[in-house]
């Protein structure tokens, strides 16, 4: 059986992190990911990562925008940590080999971003996430006690007796072989749940396999309401167009030819926080004031040609080769898509869950930083600061105690569980199918804007789904790189998601950041000023909420302007 001190599950940003941090305290890491670790969903982000390294900006005015920016329901005292340590971060990545943009000066260059109140953000063009990304996999390629088990999905997570985490069950991808790992920590790292919303910016792997997983051992979910639309995203596709854009001077029109933004946020205009710009414009398209593609127009003409050439390069691609939109000649039709999961497993800012042995870093995790709105450019350095923590504490805490033996039954139950997949009927829905209409359901019932029936609509389809999910038909009944089969756990993964978010929306009666109840659409701190959590409930049945406090230490809310 292998087995490892720290077992890291994901290996995006966070999971990276955490495993290099660990291997630094002299732990034995082994790291799990269903894709090659250079081709995870970290990748995809483009503009950046923000740290007030600048002598005229302050740690303190990059968590008070960051509190602002979560609409007040982000817990100051794990906000405070990520600011203070965001500088000493990136100087770092920096020194590991992160080529971040310098000025003509020779200084890192940095741009502006939504929310924030200084220009603060640092960049690599608007590759950001792929560069760390690489840096980050030749470290653990350097380290010989980081053992990558790459190409490998993990089914589920097992407890002991007590309840501790003592290991995963893994299938490897390859071979379709299954296997039992025993840890003595293990930390989720496998990002978020876009796929739960179609479209989505978010990469296929981006299931909430860890969400999931969690959820199902008793793990406490938090936030999970919480779903980011981000303001420029191609519609009907999703590809994310940077807000790098906005940062560098592009402006929004709607079909009128009006610079909207100066009615809804007259002082931070198109630099207002993603949930009041992604608003803005879906109200511009409801009133009939957008294109006949349901669109808004981004103008980055206005940007010039050599500084797009220079820092947006990535998103001139995009725009020749998904819309045929020249981006230095053209205006580009975008709307708000599916971006991102302010919520997720409930951990402290040491990566901590519920549950004893067992942590939670990055999108998957909710400690909570975001609250009900993240800030563009805070996710990286979220899974940089909170994956370099956990890592650290699951590689102290490991020392000197002894390794588990998990129980073979939680592999043979697994592969039962998928025996019983490949014995199923050729005759349910395919699993693309029914995560069809998951993702169009969710985007259609609980995205920018919501009300009680709406998500009360949404919830009854999701819990047919559970019933169509269970007998899915799956063709390939074969070993290798079966990704039928992978597509069926997925699912199953995915509809607890969505069940939880739309629970965790339901019962949040108001508006607060990504969640905009046209039925309550007020903010109303004095009912709602807290943390919505949700578990499964023994029986099967809705899971059961819970709320907590929100932690405070020097912003009291105040009404948000930009
Ligand atoms: O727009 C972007 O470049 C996305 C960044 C982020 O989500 O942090």
């Amino acid at each position: 059986m292998p087995h490892h001190d720290v077992l890291v599950i994901g290996a995006g940003l966070a999971g990276q992190r955490a495993a290099l941090s660990a291997a630094e305290q002299g732990a034995n890491v082994g790291i799990i990911s269903k894709v090659h670790p250079v081709r995870s969903h970290s990748n995809a982000a483009q503009g950046g990562i923000n740290a007030a390294l600048d002598p005229e900006d302050s740690w303190e005015s990059h968590a008070f925008d960051t509190v602002k920016g979560s609409d007040y329901l982000g817990d100051q005292d794990a906000i405070e940590i990520m600011c203070r340590e965001a500088p000493d971060e990136l100087l770092e990545l920096e020194h590991l080999g992160v080529t971040f943009h310098r000025d003509e000066t020779g200084h890192l260059g940095k741009r502006a971003f939504g929310g924030a109140s200084a220009a603060r953000t640092y960049y690599v063009a608007d590759i950001t996430g792929q560069a760390i990304l690489h840096v980050l996999y030749e470290q653990l390629m350097k380290h010989d006690v980081v053992h990558r088990y790459e190409e490998w999905f993990t089914t589920a997570l097992v407890q002991d007796e007590e309840g501790k985490v003592s290991g995963a069950v893994t299938r490897n991808i390859r071979d379709g072989s299954m296997e039992l790992f025993a840890a003595k920590s293990v930390i989720l790292a496998t990002g978020g749940n876009g796929q739960v919303f179609n479209p989505t910016t978010n990469a296929l792997v981006c299931t909430g396999d860890a969400i999931a997983m969690a959820y199902r051992i008793g793990a406490p979910l938090m936030d999970m309401e919480m779903i980011q639309y981000h303001p420029t995203t191609l519609a009907g596709l999703g590809l994310l167009i940077t807000e790098g854009a906005r940062g560098e001077g592009a402006h929004l029109y709607n079909a009128d030819g009006e610079r909207f933004m100066e009615k809804y946020a007259p002082n931070k205009m198109e630099l207002a926080s993603r949930d009041v710009v992604s608003r803005a414009e879906q109200t511009e398209i409801n009133e009939g004031r957008g294109f006949p593609d349901g669109t808004v127009a981004l103008d980055i003409t206005v940007v010039p040609r050599k500084r797009i050439h220079e820092a947006l390069r990535e998103i001139l691609n995009v725009g020749r080769d998904f819309a045929g939109v020249d981006i230095t000649k053209e205006p580009i039709h975008i709307k708000p898509g599916n971006h991102y999961a302010m919520g997720g497993v409930k951990s402290d800012t040491d990566g901590l869950t519920s549950i004893p042995g067992l942590y939670a870093v990055g999108e998957c995790a909710c400690v909570s930083v975001h609250g009900g709105n993240r800030l563009g450019a805070n996710s990286l350095l979220d899974t940089l600061i909170f994956g370099r923590r956990a890592g650290a504490h699951a590689g102290k805490r490991s020392k000197g105690s002894p390794m588990p033996q998990p129980s073979r039954a939680s592999l043979d139950d697994e592969e039962a569980r998928i025996r019983a997949i490949f014995d199923r009927e050729r005759s349910g829905r395919r699993v693309s199918e029914i995560k069809a209409e998951l993702g169009a359901t969710m985007d259609e019932k609980c995205s920018v804007y919501r009300d009680e029936e709406g998500l009360r609509e949404a919830l009854e389809v999701v819990t047919r789904l559970r019933q169509e999910a269970k007998v899915a038909t799956v063709d390939d009944r074969g070993t290798i790189f079966n990704q039928d089969l992978l597509g069926a756990l997925e699912l199953q993964f995915m509809i607890d998601n969505a069940e939880t978010i739309l629970v965790s929306a339901i019962e949040r009666k108001e508006s607060r950041g990504a969640q905009y109840r046209t039925d309550f659409p007020d903010r109303n701190d004095d009912d709602w000023l807290k943390h919505i959590t949700v578990q499964p409930n023994g029986d099967g049945e809705a899971p059961e909420i819970e709320y907590s406090e929100v932690t405070m230490t020097q912003w009291e809310p105040e009404e948000r302007t930009y």
